[in-house]
C-alpha cells in the first residue's frame, strides 16, 4: 500500500484563522489528502498549532495570561475553525507538546555532535526596567531605511526591509530605551550545507521549478548562518548547561513538530514512526513567504542529523490571498475570520470559490466579494446544481425514482458514457500534478457536457432514447458526486443521498467515478436543490462591513 504524510504551514497559536490562512495551504492540503485516500493511499494529514516565539509572549503578557494558557486557547479555537470548513486533519498537536521539546533537544544536540552548531558572543537589547533581553518585536523604533516610525525591530512593515539597526529603539513593554549587552548565542551552520542543499535542488524532483530558482538564487548570493537563540522564557529550552534560560528560536522547533507529531499520531496507533515517515511520500504545503524556511532550514536540518527523516517529496507552494485587491492585514483591519465566513456561507461555497481561485503557482490570488457570488450563482449552482437538480428531478417525476431499462444508444449516448468511462483518467494525473483548480474546473466542464446532453436529449417529449437519457444522466450525477468528495465533501455526500446510495462517499474508490452501475433496479432518493443562490443584495452589505471586524 502506499505512504503519505501531509503537513501544511503550523498556524501560529496568536489569533483566529482568516482567509488569507486557508487559501493557500490548509484547502489545497486537505483536498489533496482526501484524494490521495480514495485512491487507496494510507495517507495522514498532520498539523499542530505553532505556539512559541516572541509575539505570542508579548500578547499573552497583554492580556496577562499565561503563555501555556494562551497558547491553549488558541489551539482549541484553531482547530474548531479549521474543522467548521471541513479541513480534516487527522491530528492536530502543539509544537510545545512534550514529544515536541524532546525531538527538538535531541535534534539540536545531534546537530552539534555533527559540527553544525557554534556558539558566538553578539549584542544585543537590554532592558533595565524590565531586566529582560529584547529580541525582534520587543523593540520598537524609526527603521533606518524608509525612517517609518513604530516598525518593530525585526521587520518593517511600511518597505518590508530587515533592519540591520532600528534607530531610536525603545522597549516595547515600558517604552523606556534599552542598553545594549552581551549575550552567547547560538548558531546553525547553514554555510556546511550549500553543496547538500544544491545537489538536492538540482535532483529532479516534484518540487516547483519556479520556486528552486528562486531559492538556487539565494544560494548563489551567499547564504549566512543562522541565530537559533533567543533569551526569553517561552520557547523550548536549549539543553546545555550554560544556556540556562535561553531558549530556540521559533523557526527552530516548528517544523520539527511536522515529524514529532506525526511520530506521536503513528505511535498511538501501534505503527513505527519513522519506518513510516521513510516509507511515505511527503508533503508540506506553505505560502510562499515561507518558502526560505522550507526550502533551505528544514532541510538542512534534516541532512544535519543525517537524513535519518527523509526529505520533503513535495513543498506545494502558492501565493497570498488578497481581499478585494488589497493586502490583507489584521492589524489594519482588512481580514475576512473563518468563523465569521462560516456563519454567513456554507464551508462548501468558500471551498468552491477560492479552490477555483487558486492556482499551483506563486501568483497571488484576489478575494473579491462580487466575483464570490458570481462563481457560485453560475458554476455551483448554475452548473453543477442545476444538472444534479434536473436530472433527479426528472427522473423522479417521470418513473417515481426508479431508474429505467435502457434501450438501443444513439451517438450521443454512446458518446456521454464515453465521457463517464474517461473521467477518471482525466482527473487523476491533474490532481496527482496538484493542479486542484484545473481539477475542479475539469469537473464543471463534465457537468456542463451533461447539461447539454440532456438538453438535446428533451427527454420530456417522452422519444425513444428517454430511457438511457436518465440512466447516463443519474451515472453522470454519481461520478460528480464521487469527483467532487475532495473538494465539496458535504455537498457530495448530499448528492450521494439523494441518488440513494449506501454508505460514505469516501469509501468509493476514486476511480469507480468511470462505473456506470446505476441501471434498473435502483431507486433514486429525495431531489432537493442542493445550493441556495447569493443575493446581490446581500454581497452589497457584506462589502460595507469589511474592516469592521470585531466591532
Ligand atoms: N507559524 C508559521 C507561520 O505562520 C509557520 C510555521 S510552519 C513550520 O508563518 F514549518 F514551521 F512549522
Ligand atoms: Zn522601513
Amino acid at each position: 500500500m502506499k505512504r503519505a504524510i501531509i503537513t501544511s504551514a503550523l498556524p501560529y497559536a496568536n489569533g483566529e484563522i482568516h482567509l488569507g490562512h486557508v487559501a493557500s495551504t490548509y484547502l489545497p492540503a486537505d483536498i489533496t489528502t482526501r484524494f490521495l485516500k480514495m485512491t487507496g493511499t494510507e495517507a495522514y494529514y498532520i498539523c499542530a498549532s505553532d505556539d512559541y516565539g516572541t509575539p505570542i509572549l508579548i500578547q499573552a503578557e497583554k492580556e496577562k495570561k499565561s503563555p501555556e494558557e494562551y497558547v491553549k486557547i488558541w489551539n482549541k479555537r484553531d482547530y474548531e475553525d479549521f474543522t467548521a470548513f471541513g479541513i480534516a486533519f487527522d491530528f492536530f498537536y502543539r509544537t510545545s507538546s512534550p514529544e515536541n521539546v524532546e525531538f527538538v533537544q535531541e535534534t539540536f544536540l545531534k546537530l552539534m555532535d555533527n559540527g553544525h552548531i557554534y556558539e558566538q558572543e553578539i549584542i544585543q537589547f537590554y532592558c533595565n526596567f524590565d531586566k529582560k533581553f529584547l529580541p525582534d518585536r520587543y523593540v520598537i523604533g524609526r527603521c533606518p531605511y524608509c525612517k517609518a516610525e513604530d516598525q518593530y525591530s525585526d521587520l518593517c512593515e511600511k518597505c518590508g526591509r530587515v533592519p540591520q539597526e532600528i534607530e531610536n529603539p525603545k522597549c516595547s513593554i515600558c517604552k523606556n530605551p534599552p542598553t545594549k549587552e552581551r549575550t552567547t548565542h547560538y548558531f546553525f551552520k547553514l554555510t556546511n550545507f550549500v553543496s547538500d542543499l544544491g545537489k538536492w535542488l538540482e535532483s529532479d524532483s516534484f518540487l516547483q521549478k519556479d520556486v528552486k530558482k528562486y531559492v538556487q538564487n539565494w544560494i548563489k548570493d551567499g547564504l549566512v548562518d543562522w541565530d537559533i537563540t533567543r533569551d526569553i522564557s517561552w520557547g523550548v529550552p536549549i539543553p546545555l548547561e550554560n544556556a540556562k534560560g535561553k531558549v530556540f528560536y521559533g523557526w527552530f522547533d516548528n517544523h520539527l513538530a511536522y515529524i514529532s507529531s506525526a511520530v506521536k499520531f503513528l505511535k498511538d496507533r501501534g505503527i513505527e514512526g519513522k519506518e513510516f515517515w521513510n516509507a511515505s511520500t511527503i508533503y508540506h504545503f506553505i505560502g510562499k513567504d515561507i518558502v526560505y524556511h522550507h526550502y533551505l532550514f528544514l532541510p538542512a536540518m534534516r541532512i544535519g542529523i543525517k537524513n535519518e527523516f527523509k526529505l520533503p517529496d513535495y513543498i506545494p507552494t502558492r501565493g497570498h490571498l488578497m481581499l478585494q485587491s488589497r493586502k490583507i492585514s489584521k492589524s489594519r483591519n482588512w481580514y475576512i475570520g473563518l468563523k465569521d465566513f462560516l456563519n454567513l456561507y456554507p464551508a462548501d461555497y468558500l471551498r468552491f470559490y477560492l479552490t477555483l481561485i487558486t492556482p499551483y503557482s506563486q501568483d497571488d490570488l484576489n478575494f473579491d466579494w462580487e466575483e464570490f457570488a458570481a462563481r457560485i450563482n453560475s458554476e455551483l449552482i448554475g452548473n453543477i446544481g442545476n444538472f444534479i437538480n434536473r436530472a433527479l428531478g426528472f427522473t423522479k417525476k417521470t418513473t417515481g425514482g426508479s431508474v429505467p431499462q435502457e434501450e438501443h444508444l444513439d451517438q450521443a449516448d454512446v458518446d456521454a458514457q464515453e465521457k463517464i468511462k474517461t473521467l477518471a483518467l482525466e482527473l487523476t494525473p491533474i490532481m496527482e500534478e496538484n493542479h486542484l483548480d484545473r481539477a475542479l474546473k475539469k469537473i464543471l466542464e463534465f457537468s456542463a457536457y451533461f447539461n447539454q446532453y440532456f438538453q438535446k436529449k428533451e427527454p420530456w417529449k417522452g422519444n425513444h432514447g428517454t430511457n438511457n437519457c436518465i440512466v447516463i444522466s443519474v451515472n453522470a450525477v454519481r461520478s460528480i458526486a464521487i469527483s467532487l468528495f475532495p473538494f465539496l465533501p458535504d455537498s457530495s455526500q448530499k448528492i450521494w443521498a439523494q441518488l440513494n446510495l449506501a454508505g460514505k462517499v469516501y469509501d468509493q474508490p476514486w476511480s469507480s467515478m468511470s462505473d456506470l452501475p446505476l441501471g434498473k433496479g435502483h431507486t433514486i432518493g429525495e431531489p432537493t436543490p442542493l445550493f441556495k443562490k447569493i443575493e446581490p443584495a446581500d454581497i452589497q452589505s457584506r462589502k460595507a462591513n469589511l474592516g469592521n471586524n470585531g466591532s
